[in-house]
């Protein structure tokens, strides 16, 4: 039985929705597929189930599956702590991969709970737009009240996300990979640290979520020069927040003179930056001749899914 998910890029918001603040992200044309069958001991890819690198299949299988040991295999395009979302598609694929075996329904909300669950396990905190979109494909807007095109609400604690879809234009977006991979929990924590000792750093938390109804708003209406200006003003305020990294600056810089806009994507700490260009071809290039990897993504309705 198979199943796959799509990786995320977050354009605006990433952080600051781990605090309720509005944020943007969608689904990317780069998937992770994962195959599991009955087998006489649990191996993934052939290799143990204990090592680190599958800690999110894992949690997956200790939340899902009551049933004896299986062979997983995964294969995935989307590169790992890059901040293009492949715990969560990792996450999401293995949990409809074992629905797929236990023949019950994907049912794309119970699926985006569980992996939500599973992600906050596994890094301590969490929202759940990475898992969602992982789910749900296509644009989705998170904010702290329910709007039009909701998909479904998730709680936790205090926090109440709600996760609505939204329809982005078609985008070609350049991402720029730094190729230093930084774990999301540990800098989840940081910006918790640093919010819960300076106004400033709770302000900025404040400010991307406007950033993010802007950004969205200016999206919809294919102003592309606000948009970018906006991502240029949210990568600032990570940077405040202290997820930035030199890396990714000098990406954004090499970016930024064929772009509207550019920012860092995801936990950051490393990972990637993505642009929104009329100029694909020569944001790539800057990319690659600052150092940095370059993949030209689309944005991707396609959500969860079955493999036949
Ligand atoms: C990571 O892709 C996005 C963060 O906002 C964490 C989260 O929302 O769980 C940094």
């Amino acid at each position: 039985m198979a199943a796959s998910a799509p990786g995320k890029l977050i354009l605006f918001g990433e952080h600051a929705v781990v605090f309720g603040e509005p944020a943007v992200s969608t689904a990317i044309n780069l998937r992770t597929e994962v195959f599991a069958r009955p087998h006489r001991e649990w191996l993934v890819d052939g290799a143990s189930l204990d090592e680190p690198r599958y800690k999110y299949v894992k949690r997956a299988l200790e939340r899902a599956w009551r049933g004896g040991p299986l062979w997983l295999e995964i294969r995935s395009m989307i590169p790992t702590g890059a901040g293009l979302g492949s715990s969560a598609a990792v996450t999401v694929a293995t949990l409809a991969a074992l629905r797929d075996l236990e023949r019950r329904d994907l049912v794309p909300e119970s699926i985006a709970r569980e992996a939500f669950e599973v992600e906050h396990d596994v890094q301590g905190r969490a929202s759940p737009i990475d898992t969602s979109t992982a789910t749900a494909g296509g644009g989705i807007l998170v904010t702290p009240a329910a709007e039009d095109g909701l998909l479904w609400s998730i709680r936790r604690d205090t926090r109440q996300w709600h996760l609505h879809r939204r329809s982005l234009p078609s985008l070609t977006l350049v991402v720029g990979s730094t190729g230093i991979s930084a774990a999301t929990g540990p800098l989840v924590a940081g910006v918790k640290e640093r919010v819960d000792r300076s106004r400033e750093a709770a302000e900025a938390v404040h400010e991307i979520g406007r950033i993010a109804l802007d950004g969205l708003a200016a999206l919809e209406k294919k102003d592309l020069a606000e948009a970018g200006r906006l991502m240029d003003r949210n990568h600032v305020l990570l940077n405040d927040l202290g997820v930035g990294h030199p890396a990714l600056d000098k990406l954004v810089a090499a970016a930024r003179p064929h772009s509207h806009g550019a920012k860092l994507t995801g936990a950051g700490g490393g990972g990637s930056m993505f642009a929104l260009t009329d100029e694909p071809g020569k944001v790539a290039e800057a990319i690659r001749a600052a150092g940095g990897k370059a993949y030209l993504v689309q944005s991707d309705p396609v959500g969860v899914r079955r493999m036949p």
